[in-house]
């Protein structure tokens, strides 16, 4: 079925230069932008986004680095958003993301990994209502 994930641009990757390159992937592999919008987290914001993890020993890295510089943040819709976004953009650590995927060409490292991806259907709602409100995106 037609759903959607949520998916941000990590600092890393926007301040490279290839926000335009991973969305050009991103639509090349079936997925419409049905919200999108570029901002900067501060460490509490970010915090907040990744409070699943508050208590893994990277958690406090992660808000750091997350707050460093700009994003964006998208929900993206295709059938079977979630898998199929998790598969486009490939393990969570660079080194071990498959050759094309998108954390494979552009990722720095398992914290600067260029690109998140929702886990779950429902995540995907959970996080996009988190940057997006009804009058920010289609439908
Ligand atoms: P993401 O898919 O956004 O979810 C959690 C983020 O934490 C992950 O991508 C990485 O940016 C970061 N991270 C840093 N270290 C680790 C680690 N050891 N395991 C998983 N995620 C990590």
């Amino acid at each position: 079925a037609t759903n959607r994930t949520f998916t941000m641009i990590k600092p890393d990757a926007f301040s490279a230069g290839n926000s335009g390159a991973i969305l050009k992937m991103i639509e090349e592999a079936g997925f419409k932008i049905v919200a999108m919008k570029a901002t900067q987290l501060t460490p509490a914001i970010a915090g907040k986004f990744y409070e699943v993890h508050s208590e893994r020993p990277f958690y406090a890295d992660l808000c750091a680095y997350m707050s460093s510089g700009p994003i964006i943040a998208a929900i993206l819709e295709k059938d079977n958003a979630v898998e199929d976004f998790r598969k486009l953009i490939g393990a969570t650590n660079p080194a071990d993301a498959a050759e094309g995927t998108i954390r494979k060409i552009f990722a720095k490292s398992i914290e600067a990994n260029a690109v998140h991806g929702s886990d779950s259907d429902e995540n995907a709602a959970i996080e996009g209502a988190f940057y997006f409100s009804q009058i920010e995106r289609v439908g």
